[in-house]
């Protein structure tokens, strides 16, 4: 079975490497002595545009291939222009010298900026010996569309009669059409095509354009896509705000006649969502865009979306994210959206008036397509059925390449698993189509790929293929918010690895705009539980500060006005929970913890503080009673009481909340919350705490959570320590929590010392187990312990996915624990390394690429000596934990350890010395381990 495991893995690591290929790549390593400022960020993103808050912030690393360096002080410029960057004159912004040895979250605090505004910056630092470095590369971001009067183009579209009915009349038509199968009945229309020619008359010195939809766009200048985003404008609550997208498209424009164009399709507006079925917005899709145009004379041109736009619609027959695509190719338009194209018997456009949501610049980063899959097996289970097999679950799409006669359709349907005999498993899907079809115009080879939809799945089914396709008739198409992947992992043990690698493939399959539990079936919501208890790992294995830049948002428009969090954020259902709503305190408590970001704590402070007002009123004598219906989700047979969950949460919530509130100064709400939660704590441990240890339900999570959130006094502590030993050990040494209670698991059996029963978890393979899956070729995380087991087969169709993150919270642990990973503070200025081997792993080796830079450890037992490779970047420190009996045991780079340069011995705890360092490459051994 290891075998196995170590074939998938190699499979994976060269998909990383694939990957890492067309993703923004690590900074090269300094040269010189002293400090480089290198990664220029503005907002958390290199080279934005089109940013809307008005102090934008900047971030930077610092590289130095010296030992302790640190920074002493930066000058930022920032010009209108590149010549004036360029002459160093900050016409914008100058800072002049300051001391400081800040490299992140830095607000812009020049002249103000306008609508448009072009911002050209770069920064010289000192080192802590005041030398100062050269001038960074230069970096540049632009301002958005800043004021609604800014906005001067019209809403446009193209309606169907259908298009006017109101949601209740359009959902009967539909039941109509298909009483017993619904879902299957739905009513699909085509994609509108909409175009416009503007004629470039003089020579241009830049090209912006600004864009929305309600519904989502792919936008065109002269036949070509603008940008490589999918699924614009994004998934928010569109009565509360729409997001738009600004493109440099100075490169598209060309001399004399040009022509912007557009597609349209349903999206989360108009189309299916979250099993509550279609047009829970709106129903009539809208394109909103205006093209700006600034000639080199100095004169502007603006070509906006108006009443002088054609429309007609193609060969996008049915788009629906959840249902497919259906594309019939003898309807393409050749030249539609270029110059010249007869439009003459096309439409005229229908404009809606005015949309009374405020525009906003797009705060995230969008889904991109980011790795292509190959097919490793293709089986024809029946005649004229060919299954694919792309080695991996995902979520994106499939690309067909096809030669065949004109009419012929080849339809594709898309699972995660395949039945005994061979043919695809969608029962799980539920009322989610998830098919494609191809209708061929039959010419040469035809190669298409879909727009506007996107499946969960490892197996793609070919149906009505034109001869026999091979395993290039089909590609795999990996796509998902394009986060900066800053992890790395591996050890000794390949099972261990693969856990990793199904998180971060978990997570790629469901950081999908919003985060989403799941890819495949008719729901793919944001999920708020499952979202706090990943976003550890999350941030580890991606730079996910953007993507719950926008998130938060979104859980923040959701907020009931009596101060309760949804469970799914955009909000399209009417339920809160316990564990799932705090969210809304986890989530920017986490953006804080690893981005050192204090703005997303200040913006969402007043939602937060209503949530605890909300708490704490609903909780007489600080008890809560149960908050929503799932209590420790999907545990197996080990439920824990809904009330003492909602306490728990209660009190956990309180305690970040007063963390948080003292971060931002706000010392009065830091005690208060911080009593909160100890009288939160005191009125658990009397109603819930037995002087045994013993906590009521007597389940693994209420142990865990009684422990991990720190509820019960410290007396207590060893003695439900031992009960939840006892709990694990009742079960043959196996888990039985849920998705609450999953994810505190390891952290908190190291937290109580017991590191080898953690150890004894992750590295098992028996049914429950992280492990149990990947002996069953999971390449993804599960919904389930029991998604699939030997012994009942595929669990109930209703609630089974087969790529669910939740549980690849585990990873968390992985880099704190097993690799030794961690900050201490906010934002990884000062850093913990202290890796705990267990388990007969003999080697670990990881690596994270923190706001400040990368940190990587590397772990090596050999007989009684350990040894520890580690770098941390320039203008941080750390402290390290070594393994040892005594310091002399330990030596570093040949020399005994507290003799090494930069390297301070503070004391030693427990079996550790622990050493405190600067910045730089180590190499530690321990021959008393
Ligand atoms: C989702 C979960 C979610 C749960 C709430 C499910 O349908 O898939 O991930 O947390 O509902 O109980």
């Amino acid at each position: 079975m290891r075998d196995s495991i170590r074939q998938s893995f190699l499979f994976d690591l060269c998909a990383i490497a694939l990957f890492s290929l067309c993703a923004p790549g690590p900074c090269p390593a300094a040269e010189s002595s002293g400090l480089k400022p290198l990664r220029l960020r503005c907002e958390y993103k290199l080279n934005p545009l089109g940013i809307d808050t008005s102090a934008p912030r900047l971030d930077w690393i610092v590289e130095s291939n010296e030992r302790g360096r640190k920074q002493s002080a930066y000058r930022i410029l920032v010009a209108s222009s590149e010549a004036n960057l360029a002459g160093e004159i900050g016409d914008l912004w100058d800072t002049g010298k300051v001391d400081s040895d800040e490299t992140i979250q830095i607000p812009y605090a020049g002249k103000p900026l306008e609508s448009g505004a072009r911002c050209f910056w770069k920064l010289m630092v000192w080192d802590n010996q005041g030398r100062p470095s050269p001038w960074s590369a230069p970096a540049t971001w632009s301002m958005g569309l800043l004021k609604a009067e800014d906005w001067k183009a019209r809403w446009i579209g193209l309606d169907s009669p259908l298009q006017s009915l109101d949601r209740k009349t359009y959902l009967a038509l539909t039941m109509l059409r298909n009483p017993f199968k619904l879902g299957f009945g739905k009513i699909y229309l085509p994609s509108p095509h909409l175009r416009k020619e503007f004629k470039v008359e003089k020579p241009v010195r830049r090209a912006t354009l600004y864009a929305t939809a309600l519904g989502l766009y792919e936008i065109r200048i002269n036949g070509a896509r603008v940008g490589a985003d999918y699924f614009t404008p994004g998934w928010t609550d569109y009565n509360r705000r729409i997001y738009y997208q600004t493109y440099d498209v100075t490169s598209m424009l060309r001399p004399g006649a040009n022509a912007l164009a557009a597609i349209l399709s349903d999206g989360w507006y108009a189309g299916n969502v979250g099993g509550r079925g279609q047009r829970i917005y709106g129903s009539k899709l809208r394109l909103r865009g205006q093209l700006q145009i600034e000639y080199e004379d100095g004169s502007n041109e603006v070509v906006l979306t108006d009443q002088s736009w054609r429309a007609s619609c193609g060969p996008i027959r049915e788009a629906d994210m959840q249902a497919g695509e259906a594309y019939d190719a003898r309807l393409e338009m050749p030249g539609w959206d270029q110059p010249g194209f007869d439009d003459r018997d096309w439409k005229r456009v229908d404009l809606t008036e005015s949309v009374s949501v405020p525009l906003e610049a797009y705060p995230g980063i969008p889904v991109r397509k980011t790795l292509e899959i190959r097919p490793i097996e293709l089986n024809s289970p029946r005649p004229g059925v060919y299954v694919f097999n792309l080695g991996q679950n995902f979520a994106g799409w499939a690309k067909l390449k096809v030669q065949g006669g004109r009419g012929d359709k080849v339809t594709l349907r898309f699972a995660e698993r395949l039945n005994k005999d061979g043919n695809i498993y969608t029962l799980n899907l539920r009322s989610a189509r998830a098919t494609d079809s191809y209708v061929l115009k039959g010419s040469d080879v035809e190669t298409w790929e879909p727009r506007f939809t996107y499946h969960g799945f490892q197996y793609v089914e070919l149906t009505g293929f034109p001869g026999t396709p091979t395993l290039d008739s089909i590609t795999g198409i990996v796509a998902h918010s394009d986060l900066r992947i800053t992890s790395s992992f591996e050890s000794s043990d390949p099972l261990v690895n693969k856990i990793y690698l199904n998180t971060l493939w978990g997570q790629r399959s469901n950081y999908f705009e919003v985060p989403t539990d799941c890819p495949q079936r008719d729901e793919r919501l944001g999920w708020t539980g499952d979202a706090q208890v990943f976003i550890p790992a999350a941030a580890f294995n991606m730079d996910v500060a953007p993507f719950f830049t926008k998130w938060l948002v979104d859980l923040e428009d959701g907020q009931y006005p009596d101060g309760a969090f949804p469970d799914v954020a955009p909000r399209v259902a009417a339920n809160a929970a316990a564990g799932w709503g705090d969210a809304g305190i986890i989530c920017p408590r986490n953006i804080f913890r690893f981005y050192g970001d204090k703005r997303i704590l200040e913006k969402h402070y007043q939602a937060m503080a209503r949530y605890l007002q909300f708490l704490t009123q609903r909780s007489p004598g600080y008890l809560s009673p149960p908050l929503g219906t799932y209590g420790d989700w999907l545990n197996l047979s080990d439920p824990t009481p809904g009330d003492l969950i909602a306490t728990a949460y209660f009190g956990y919530s309180a305690k970040l909340m007063a963390q948080m509130s003292a971060a931002l100064g706000n010392t009065g709400d830091a005690e208060k919350y911080q009593s909160t939660f100890e009288n939160v704590g005191k009125a658990f441990t009397e109603r819930y705490t037995s002087p045994n240890g013993r906590i009521s339900g007597d389940s693994q999570t209420g142990y865990l959570m009684a422990l991990r959130f720190g509820l019960i006094p410290q007396e207590l502590r060893p003695a439900a320590s031992e009960q939840l030993i006892n709990k694990i050990k009742d079960r043959d040494w196996s888990l039985s929590t849920g998705f609450l209670g999953a994810s505190l698991l390891l952290p908190t059996l190291s937290d109580i010392g017991r590191t080898d029963v953690a150890y004894r978890l992750i590295l098992n393979t028996r049914y429950p187990s992280w492990g149990y899956p990947i002996t069953q070729g999971a390449t993804t995380m599960w919904e389930r312990w029991n998604s699939y087991t030997q012994e009942h087969g595929f669990n109930t169709p209703q609630m089974n996915s087969f790529n669910h993150y939740a549980y690849g919270a585990v990873s968390e642990w992985i880099f704190t624990t097993l690799a030794g990973i961690d900050t201490d503070g906010p934002g990884f200025k000062k850093i913990i390394i202290r890796p705990r081997p267990g388990g007969g792993i003999t080697y670990a080796k990881a690596s994270y690429d923190s706001i400040r830079g990368k940190i990587t450890t590397h772990w090596r037992i050999q007989g009684s000596r350990f040894q520890l490779e580690l770098t941390i970047p320039a203008n941080t420190t750390a402290t390290v934990f070594i393994p040892a009996q005594k310091p002399e045991d330990v030596f570093e780079s040949g020399l005994p350890a507290n003799k090494s340069p930069g390297v301070h011995f503070l004391r030693m705890q427990n079996t550790s010395a622990v050493f405190e360092l600067g910045s730089g490459a180590y190499a530690f051994t321990s021959k008393g381990h």
